[in-house]
């Protein structure tokens, strides 16, 4: 059975008196909650990773960065190096579309940092995804692949718990415009078939592929009831206490 995982990117949003409103939210409203197998992320901006660990420490949820230099230390400048001495922290967003096109990261330098966190004994959630124009193109499959093949290139896997990747089509990115589930679905089923191909099926069958862009408690459902999509990555619906929890009662009551 794979995991339904309800990700929350916050980007560069809130302040601590903000992130230390929405922990007691959620914290409050799991307790006693069973989840079965949907598992929370919160990723907020790097300032705030120790305080939500400590905050919210004993409970379900888990908390993420959103990105590592792939360097462990020496003259850089403005980056960070992944914070394993946090205790707690599992998990790391690589290759979001906005770090790819702010930052210029090529999926070389992803596969690097993917590989930083796994050296970490944490878990990427490695993002990928085509631009509207490579839609319209019609090359969306082209994109994914060279995307999947130029991340994960020689990155050993022993299971599908290993990692998590999350397909966001960046014309769906904080647009309000979904993909429809039927389109996601499609691009979900080429990504477990290329797991299949590269890793096994098994590995395949295990790991999570969640979709972001625009994924709201309205449409959450109709996502979630295609075959392949395991959960969301999402950004601006994840701001909100209320919306991220009506979405983890959505996952949560999903048959
Ligand atoms: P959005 O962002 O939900 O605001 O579209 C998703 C993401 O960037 O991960």
């Amino acid at each position: 059975m794979r995991d339904i995982i309800i990700a929350g990117n916050w980007k560069m949003n809130k302040d601590m008196e903000a992130v230390r409103a929405f922990c007691k939210d959620v914290a409050g409203a799991f307790k006693g909650k069973v989840l079965g197998r949907v598992l929370p992320i919160l990723a907020p901006a790097y300032p705030f990773l120790a305080i939500m660990l400590r905050e919210l420490e004993g409970s379900l949820v888990k908390v993420a960065a959103q990105d590592t230099s792939s360097h462990a230390d020496g003259a850089f400048t403005g980056e960070f190096r992944l914070p394993c001495w946090l205790h707690g922290l599992q998990y790391c967003i690589v290759g979001h579309s906005e770090r790819r096109a702010y930052h210029h990261e090529s999926n070389e330098i992803i596969r690097e940092k993917l590989l930083a966190v796994m050296d970490n004994g944490m878990k990427p959630i490695l993002c990928i995804g085509e631009t509207l124009e490579q839609r319209d193109g019609g090359i969306t499959d082209q994109v994914i692949l060279e995307q999947l093949d130029g991340c994960l290139r020689g990155v050993q896997l022993y299971s599908g718990k290993e990692l998590i990747i999350a397909y966001e089509p960046v014309w769906a990115i904080g647009t309000g415009r979904n993909a429809t589930g039927d389109q996601a679905q499609e691009v979900h089923r080429l990504i477990r078939k290329w797991l299949t191909d590269q890793y096994s099926k098994d590995l395949a069958d295990s790991l999570s592929i969640l979709y972001g862009g625009s994924v709201k408690p309205q449409n959450l459902e109709e996502l979630l009831s295609q075959p392949d999509i395991d959960g969301g990555l999402i950004g601006g619906a994840s701001l909100d206490s209320k919306s991220y929890l009506a979405m983890m009662d959505i996952a949560i009551n999903h048959k």
